[in-house]
């Protein structure tokens, strides 16, 4: 399949009408699939309303068909068509976060959109992407827009249009190219359906921001241990792995280069990621570092990018840090935990 490629000026090529967009749009509206950048990662869009179309995503990115897909809008107005009812909740933070990194479950209208995109579950999820050329491309679409990450399933997502092609070259009608994405991880998954808001999914939107506009917010349980059956089918999913195994250790500088030692001795090439902040302070065949300690939304930003990187490199363990599971931190390190398979090492 012949992949198109454009090239889009974010702040310029952000109306319906520029010749890229509307080019792109009519992919979509012929069914295809199209990636396109959003304020979190690339997204891989499809008419929601077809089945043709989103079956397409599911086999470009050989994802299970039991993981529903996130519908993506570019006013509230298309919210009528879309769910049932809207929680004062959902309103609250609809107000607060749309556009934005947040995705919000909804009770969902029967028979509207293509089953495939919700998986059989009587729920939506809804998300208003902060980035000018997903607005324009949905608009200019005229269809909600079922769109997950543009990876190939279990792949680290995608943050730049290079990631994407790398992925999906040849099996997708196009790809948007916008430069690299500003937060990095995914948008946070909260279920409105229940009395208590729950998050299902930690991303750009942080639980201490939920709280502060809607009072206390639960974190599905499962999510902590990586145990149990979590709510939000795709968080059951090996995801985010680079291809040597990932083991994550909370401790000190001195314990983790120990660690490091002794697999070098073992005769391994080991990689180690790392941070600004002590990014000299390791030796290890290959280190890379993502951001700073001081300032999370950095790490987020590049995490996808360097886990992508140690897969052109010929190490057989990753060793990484650890962070805070405050803020942005959640959903770093509930990444960091997938892509490790949960193993995590602590210092005694
Ligand atoms: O930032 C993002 O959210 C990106 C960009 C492209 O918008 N999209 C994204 O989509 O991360 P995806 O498909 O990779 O992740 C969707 C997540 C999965 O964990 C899925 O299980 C969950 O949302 N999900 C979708 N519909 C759901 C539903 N009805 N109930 C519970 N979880 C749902
Ligand atoms: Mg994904």
């Amino acid at each position: 399949m012949k992949t198109n490629y454009w090239i889009v000026e974010n702040n310029v090529d952000s109306d319906k009408s520029c010749p890229q967009i509307v080019e792109a749009s009519q992919f979509l509206k012929d069914d295809e699939v199209i990636a396109f950048p959003t304020e979190t990662v690339y997204g891989l869009g499809a008419n929601a309303k077809s089945d043709a179309a989103v079956d397409k995503i599911f086999s470009a990115k050989g994802r299970p068909s039991d993981n529903p897909l996130i519908v993506h809008i570019s006013n509230k107005e298309q919210l009528a068509e879309l769910v049932e009812e809207i929680p004062p909740a959902a309103e609250t933070f609809m107000e607060k976060f749309w556009p934005g990194a947040l995705t919000i479950i909804f009770k969902k209208k029967e028979g509207v959109l293509s089953e495939r995109v919700t998986a059989g579950l009587d729920t939506v999820a809804i998300r208003m992407p902060d980035h000018q050329v997903a607005l324009a491309l949905i608009e200019a679409a005229d269809l909600p827009i079922a769109a997950p990450s543009a990876n190939v399933s279990g792949r680290p997502s995608p943050t730049t249009a290079q990631h994407v092609i790398k992925d999906l070259a040849g099996k997708i009608s196009g790809v948007i190219n916008g430069g690299e994405t500003g937060v990095g991880v995914e948008s946070t998954v909260v279920d409105c359906t229940s009395e208590v808001p729950v998050i299902l999914r930690p991303g750009g939107v942080t639980k201490e921001q939920l709280e502060e506009v809607s009072g206390p917010v639960q974190v599905d349980p499962s999510l902590k241990k990586g145990e149990g059956a979590p709510k939000s089918p795709g968080m059951k999913y090996t995801h985010y792995a680079p291809d040597a195994p990932l083991v994550l250790l909370d401790g000190s500088v001195d314990w983790i280069q120990s660690l490091i030692d002794e697999k070098r001795q073992e005769g391994l090439k080991v990689g180690m990621l790392t941070t600004e902040e002590n990014k000299d302070s390791f030796q290890a065949e290959h280190i890379l570092f993502c951001g700073s300690r001081s300032d999370l939304g950095t790490v987020a930003h590049s995490l996808y990018d360097v886990l992508r990187s140690f897969n052109e490199s010929d190490v057989d363990i990753i060793f990484s840090e650890t962070f805070p599971q405050e803020g942005v931190g959640m959903a770093i390190m509930n990444r960091l935990q997938k892509a490790a398979g949960y193993q995590l090492l602590k210092e005694k």
